[in-house]
């Protein structure tokens, strides 16, 4: 994620950036910057942790002038530091720059300018734009930053200012978001409309591929190659609040709705030709991988139960046996654990006490221990072998959502690594699987379109005490993390049941109209499944079932049916949860509580 803000005009700059930088915080806090040019030269001031800590640190000198730009970091490439932190300058100063998105052929240009004689201070691939300014300079900003942007593949919304022309700012737009905002003799620039709507209502909202010359005085909007384009301002009607959530109601409902973009980030710079490539990240060697003798899975609820996917990923691709635990039994049930077992921990937060404490454990016994992590830099991250970094950004609803989808994607891409190298399945099967996995943030996208067939059921059963989830195979898993979601929020018990298993006791609680929603995802099982959706019928429960499109077998089973596009069985659990999250944010707005932060529970669980 990240955020950046920038400002030219009459005023000085600082106060109007921190302000900005204060509502993009939800897009990163690793780290925090500004750059300010005083009429002479540009200075820059940044620290790592939060926007406060860089505030401290300007409250006894300040920069000032009224051309600047700032960031606040979620750490991508190095870890929350100082020297990590944007605005990132050139050798002599002449250019500072503030990104956000992930440049992936940074490594390739960095050791261009290394070899140019180039010397960085920090890991990140922003200081690599610093430095090509300074190395393509010929003479215009604008020309200079088109030939920078020429040689960058991935994302990247930048902010750009120059002591050589300091009438300008330069702003780049290409799959991160940015957006202008016009004022009266000053102009903004801001990854998200809340930054700048003390100052103004009026903005454009940049497109993949613009790029803008701003001045104090007006804005020359461009495609990258200078072409002009023209467009009508837009006017903003929303509050400052609403603003912040994106337009949503609930950071949750934001954050179920950037899933896509979640997994796209996820999967992005790791699959190449049909080929998962995680060799950046993990360090080990084709023997080590064919050496794993069992994976174990550690973690703690919503991420516990992507371990449960992991298990059955693991298993099926790549033949290693699995097993899933969560991190607060783990960590003292004297696990066995060998030299040639990875221990797998997955934590969005990497800061969870009882997942950290599981991490230590299985490296006092020897084991590797590979972390799928939401946060670089945290605990986990640190303290792990190897590290799989989900890209969803930061998640602000307590309730996990986008994280989970991409641990899952994390995941499946393990498994695709490890299957690639122990030979169990062919490189074409192997290569086909990837083709489907790289449809599936379409296919989440469809899935969202049922919004409002899940927001009416989710009405329907708000009144209700009690509910089931099943499922059989990866259904159950899916099951697991809809009960868990739907009772973290909307304070509904409820509980989740491998379909085969209700019988051995429980379907002794099935009475007349008790809501149970049944997971009918995976093709392998789906008439036994059906069977136990009739079990449950027959006692008068009212079903909705989930299936997938074209499953016509289950609509004469259940009252009401929610559907997901065409998918392999291994692949539904992405698709399957996204019904049931809705459902959860549904139930508890119906019943009135509050989704974002729920009674009783944190975000980040640092006690035991
Ligand atoms: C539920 C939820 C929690 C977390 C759990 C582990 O919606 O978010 O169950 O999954 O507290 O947290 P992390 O992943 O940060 O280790």
């Amino acid at each position: 994620m990240c955020g950046i803000v920038g400002y030219i005009g009459g005023k000085q700059a600082q106060s109007i950036l921190l302000e900005g930088l204060s509502k993009l915080e939800y897009r990163g806090y690793d780290s925090a910057g500004l750059a300010i040019y005083n009429g002479q030269q540009l200075n820059v001031e940044k620290s790592k942790g939060r926007l406060m800590d860089l505030e401290t640190k300007l409250a006894t000198s300040g920069l000032q002038g009224s051309l600047g730009i700032g960031h606040t970091r979620w750490a991508t490439h190095g870890k929350p530091s100082d020297e990590n932190s944007h605005p990132h300058v050139d050798h002599d100063g002449k250019f500072a720059i503030v990104h956000n998105g992930i440049i992936e052929n940074y490594i390739e240009l960095k050791e261009e300018l290394i070899a140019k004689g180039y010397r960085f201070t920090s890991q990140t691939d922003t200081e690599v734009l610093a430095k090509l300014l300074a190395d393509h300079w010929d003479g215009g900003l604008l020309s200079t930053v088109q030939k920078v942007v020429a040689r960058l593949h991935g994302a990247y919304a930048l902010g750009i200012i120059s002591e050589y022309e300091p009438d300008k700012m330069i702003a780049v737009r290409y799959a991160s978001p940015l957006v202008i905002g016009i004022g009266e003799g000053e102009n903004f620039i801001a990854s998200d409309i809340p930054a700048i709507l003390k100052h103004t209502r009026d903005v454009y909202i940049m497109e993949d591929g613009e790029m803008a010359v701003i001045y104090e005085a007006g804005v020359e909007l461009m495609m990258m190659d200078g072409t002009p384009i023209k467009r009508e301002s837009m006017r903003v009607d929303w509050d400052i609040e609403t603003a912040e959530k994106g337009g949503f109601d609930h950071f949750m409902m934001k954050e179920i709705y950037e899933q896509p973009k979640a997994i796209r980030d996820t999967l992005a710079s790791r699959v190449k030709g049909n080929i998962v490539d995680l060799s950046q990240e993990i360090g080990l060697t084709l023997e080590q991988i064919q050496n794993i003798e069992k994976i174990h899975f550690v973690a703690c609820g919503t991420a516990y139960h992507a371990g449960l996917v992991g298990k059955y990923v693991l298993e099926d691709l790549a033949r290693i046996p699995v097993e899933c635990d969560v991190a607060s039994e783990y960590r003292y049930r004297n696990p066995i654990i060998t030299d040639r077992t990875l221990v797998v921990v997955v934590s969005q937060s990497g800061e969870t006490a009882d997942t950290l404490a599981a991490l230590r454990e299985a490296q006092k016994h020897g084991a590797r221990v590979m972390a799928i992590t939401n946060v670089v830099g945290s605990s986990v991250a640190r303290e792990a072998d190897d590290v799989i970094t989900t890209w969803a950004g930061p998640e602000i609803a307590v309730a996990s959502t986008k994280a989970y989808t991409s641990q899952l994607i994390a995941i499946y891409l393990l498994g695709l690594y490890f299957a690639q190298a122990k030979g169990y399945k062919s490189a074409e099967e192997l290569q086909g699987i990837v083709t489907d996995l790289l449809t599936l943030p379409e296919k989440v996208e469809e899935v969202l379109k049922q919004e409002k067939t899940v927001e009416a059921f989710a009405r329907s059963i708000a009144k209700h005490n009690n509910l089931f989830f099943l499922g059989r195979g990866l259904d159950y898993a899916v099951a697991l993390e809809g009960s868990l979601k739907l009772k973290e929020i909307s304070y509904i018990h409820s509980e989740a049941y491998a379909a085969g298993e209700l019988k051995h006791g429980t379907l002794a609680l099935i009475e007349d109209n008790i809501p149970v929603i049944a997971l009918a995802t995976q093709q392998s099982v789906f008439e036994k499944t059906v069977s136990n959706i009739q079990e449950v019928k027959a006692r008068g429960a009212y079903v909705l079932g989930l299936a997938v499109e074209g499953d016509t077998g289950l609509i004469k089973s259940v009252d009401e049916v929610i559907t997901i596009p065409q998918v392999s069985d291994l692949f539904a659990p992405v698709l399957a949860v996204v019904p049931l999250q809705l459902l959860a944010y549904y139930a508890c707005v119906e019943r009135g509580y509050d989704v974002d932060k729920p009674r009783n529970l944190a975000k980040s669980v640092t006690v035991e």
